[in-house]
Order: C-alpha cells, then structure tokens, then sequence
C-alpha cells in the first residue's frame, strides 16, 4: 500500500525537464568535462577550468547546514573502492559502488564529506544517465518515511506535498542542480556491510541538470557516518586517487579497525552555525619550507558568533580556496620561487607558467605545507600544488582566492586537488582529523 503510495506520487509529480532545460545540461556537461591531458587546446582547458573554479563556489555558497551527530564506538570495517567523478561522470566529487534494495541494484554514488542527506535517481524521474535509476517497486525492501517521522525533521527544507499522511519530501539545492526528493528507507551497501533502513530521497522533480547520487558524509544526524554510527562508529578515512585516473583505486575505509595507526591529528572543531562540516585549526603556510607571513586574521578559526570565516576539510570541491589576504601571500611567495616564464591567467587560476618541454626555464615547483594545530603539518608536492595541461604546456598553481564577498568570503577550504596521494582520516568519535602521505592513483 504505502509502496503504492510512493509510485503514484512518482509517476504523478516527476516531469522531464523542458527542452530549454535539456539544452543548459548538455552545456553544462560539456563544460564540465575537463581533461588537461586529453591534448584539449588551452581555451577548451581554460572553459574547463573556469567552470570547475565556478562550480567550487557555488558549491561553498551552497554547503548545507543540518543537526549533529554522535559519537558511539563501532565494531565493523569496510574498505569500499573510490575512484574520480570527472573521468567518469564529468563531476568534481570522487565516487563509489553502492547496492541498493532488495535484491540489490547498483548505483555509482557521490562522496560527499561537506553534505549530510543522500539521494538517488529513481525510476520516473531525469537522471544522469551514468547508471539505471533506483527502481523503489523492484526493492521488498524499500519504505517511504512519513511526513511527522523523526527523519523528516532531519532534512533540509521538509514538506509534505501531498498531505500528512504522506511520504515526507525534501527540497535542495545542489551544483547545478534544484529538487525534491521523496524520503524513503531502504538496505544500503558500500562494499561489505548491508546498512538496514538506510534514509535517502528518491529525486522526484528535477531542475536544472539531473544530479548524480549522492551519499553525504557530513557530520549532521542523516549523513552515513551518522546513520552508521553502531556499525562504524563515526569514523572513516579516504585516500583519494589522482583526479586523472579513472581506476577505482582510491580506498574510503569504514570503521575505527583499519584505520592507520600511526597518523598525526589534528583536532576537529564543530561551527554550530554550520554543524555538518569538518572544521580545522590550521595555523600555518610554508611555500618552499619558509612560513608564508599570512595575517593571524586570515587563517583565525571560524567567528563563534557569526560562524563566518574558518577552514574546512572538503573532497567534493577541487581546488583549495584561501581567504584573499592568506591566498595573496600564498601565491607572493610561490611567484618569487617560480622563474620560468609566466603566462596569462588561465580559467580560475592567475598564476601560471609557460611549462612546454623547450621552454628555456623548466617550471621548478615549490612544495606548499599546511600546518594544523598540534603540530601536524602537511607538505604537498607538485601534484598537490599545479595543475598543468601536458599538451597545452601550461602549470598553474591549483589554488584561488575565496569569493570577495558573502558568507564564504574568509572560508578557507582544503580541496581534493591538495588531499590526492594522501589518507585523511575523519574520527568524529574522538574528535580528530588525520593525515598521513599515501600512495593511492594506480
Ligand atoms: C520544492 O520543489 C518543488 C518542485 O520544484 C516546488 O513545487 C515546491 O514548492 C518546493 N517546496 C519548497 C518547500 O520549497
Ligand atoms: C611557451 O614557450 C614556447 C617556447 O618558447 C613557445 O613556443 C610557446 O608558444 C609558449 N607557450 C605559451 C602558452 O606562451
Ligand atoms: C588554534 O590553534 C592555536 C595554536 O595552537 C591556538 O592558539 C588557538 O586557540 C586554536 N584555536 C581554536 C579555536 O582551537
Ligand atoms: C588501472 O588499473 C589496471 C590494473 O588494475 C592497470 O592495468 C591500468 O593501467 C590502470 N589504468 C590507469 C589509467 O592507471
């Protein structure tokens, strides 16, 4: 009866998108799928790019505020493979294999540390057509949640579209995307472990471009360390591969067991204005190991009162956004250490240099070193710090200054671009963040 419920409703209320509609997918896709290395010419790259640097910020602009998790110990582990969003799926946010329902269908889902809810294409309803939407009426398992069920209380923006007795619904804003989802339960895999009545939207009405699934990993009651707090105890970590790569190389480990042993923390702070993201303390800069002289303001933690300001630790944005006065000393001193020749900004970036093979100078890349309370300091080689283009012969430093105004302006974010090769382990339990190098793009 209530799986009835739900198919109406589906069939009912989810439309295609208009073909105006069609048309600014088609475009976005296109200008999302960047490959610097696929012998694009430099405007093709520089597009890319500069519609990779303005999704960033629409997405920090968007980062959604939910309620907070807690923090019991867990028994189970899981090492679930991961690999890029943008070879495959022309999107910034590295992704895995789930199995969803009874019996289950595969999806290829979104990792997404700075979000909480999660959802699904399904059946009826605009999809990226990476993988076949989620078929709810092919699932024994699948349940709708009512309106006035506690997981309605949970999501962003909850309405009940059809009365109280109905499914509960939830609207959200996301990249290039707007929609309503229709909560539901159903059985949950990432690699090993079946999560029991896991809560996710089924997307419902689509706007804009049909959005990939996505399961959040944010701190707040509905994100999967949250729901799976029994079996994993809040704790999980991620290596993620190269963004060039398209293996599923990448590991994000589930559960305290497995985890390395030896990994310096660094201890998570929570921003009650904004309680479903990894705050850091970071305290310092070094380019080419000498401390970057960055204001104390610059780097401060987040603003009690207003929540504003502070550093986060995000995989689903790519390249690693400084407050404008931390990003100006940052890239002061990387110019002073580059002597090859330098060249005209390029997409986001505005600093970047002739790097082709008969350059006279060869680009010679500084490290960059993030420090962290505790003394836990990050040192990121060249593949952390320029992006290049291997046909185009172009390297530019793969950071930017934050948006000049709004409630992101003096957010720093620590990207995806600087976390490749490394392990982060987020330990919610106990109120910490790791690092440690890894090796991890095959
Ligand atoms: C949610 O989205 C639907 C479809 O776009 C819209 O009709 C509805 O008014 C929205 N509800 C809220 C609460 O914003
Ligand atoms: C880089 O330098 C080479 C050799 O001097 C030159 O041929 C090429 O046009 C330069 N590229 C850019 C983007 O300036
Ligand atoms: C950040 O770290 C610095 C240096 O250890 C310390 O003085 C400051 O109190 C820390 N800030 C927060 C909010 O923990
Ligand atoms: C992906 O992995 C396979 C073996 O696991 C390897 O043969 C292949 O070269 C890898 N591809 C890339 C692009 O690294």
């Amino acid at each position: 009866m209530s799986i009835f419920i739900v198919l109406v409703l589906l069939s009912a209320f989810c439309w295609a998108p208009s073909p105006a509609m069609r048309s600014s997918t088609l475009h976005l896709a296109r200008s999302h799928s960047f490959s610097p290395d696929a012998g694009a010419p430099i405007t093709t790259w520089a597009a890319s790019l500069a519609a990779q640097s303005a999704a960033d910020a629409a997405r920090i602009a968007t980062l959604v505020a939910s309620s907070g998790g807690s923090t019991k110990k867990g028994h189970h582990r899981s090492f679930v493979p991961i690999a890029p969003g943008r070879q495959i799926l022309s999107i910034p946010n590295y992704v895995a294999r789930a199995r969803l329902g009874t019996p289950p269908q595969t999806l290829v889902v979104a990792i997404d540390p700075s979000n909480d809810a999660a959802w699904v294409p399904c059946t009826g309803c605009a999809s990226a057509s990476s993988s076949p939407p989620f078929a709810p009426t092919r699932s024994s398992t699948y349940r709708p949640v009512r309106c006035g069920s506690p997981q309605c209380a949970q999501v962003p923006n909850p309405s009940c579209p059809r009365g109280a007795a109905t499914s509960c619904a939830f609207n959200l804003t996301y990249a290039s995307s707007a929609f309503e989802a229709l909560l539901g339960q159903d059985t949950l895999a990432l690699e090993n472990d079946a999560v029991a009545s896991y809560t996710f939207g089924c997307l419902h009405v689509v706007t804009g471009v049909p959005p990939q699934g996505l399961v959040g990993f944010g701190r707040g009651a509905l994100s999967f360390p949250s729901q799976t707090k029994d079996m994993y105890g809040s704790v999980f970590s991620y290596c993620l591969p190269s963004y060039r790569s398209s293996n599923f190389s990448g590991t994000l480990r589930l559960g305290p067991i497995g985890q390395p042993k030896r990994i310096k923390t660094t201890p998570l702070l929570s921003n009650p204005h904004r309680p479903s993201l990894y705050y850091v303390n970071m305290t310092g800069i070094r380019v080419g190991g000498k401390p970057v002289p960055v204001p104390a303001s610059a780097l401060a933690s987040f603003d009690p009162a207003s929540g504003r300001g502070g550093t986060i630790v995000d995989a689903g944005t790519m390249f690693t956004r400084l407050s404008a006065p931390a990003y100006a000393a940052v890239r002061d001193a990387f110019r002073r250490r580059v002597r090859a020749p330098a060249v005209a900004p390029l997409g986001g970036f505005d600093t970047c240099y002739n790097a082709t093979a008969v350059s006279s100078v060869p680009v010679t890349v500084p490290s960059v070193a993030f420090t962290f309370e505790g003394a836990v300091t990050v040192t990121m080689p060249e593949e952390n710090v320029v992006i290049r283009s291997s046909s185009g012969g172009v390297a530019c430093l793969a950071m930017a200054a934050a948006p000049a105004d709004g409630v992101d302006a003096a957010l720093n974010v620590v990207a995806s671009v600087q976390q490749q090769n490394h392990r982060v382990l987020f330990d919610v339990a106990n109120g910490r963040v790791g690092f440690a190098r890894e090796l991890c793009t095959a």
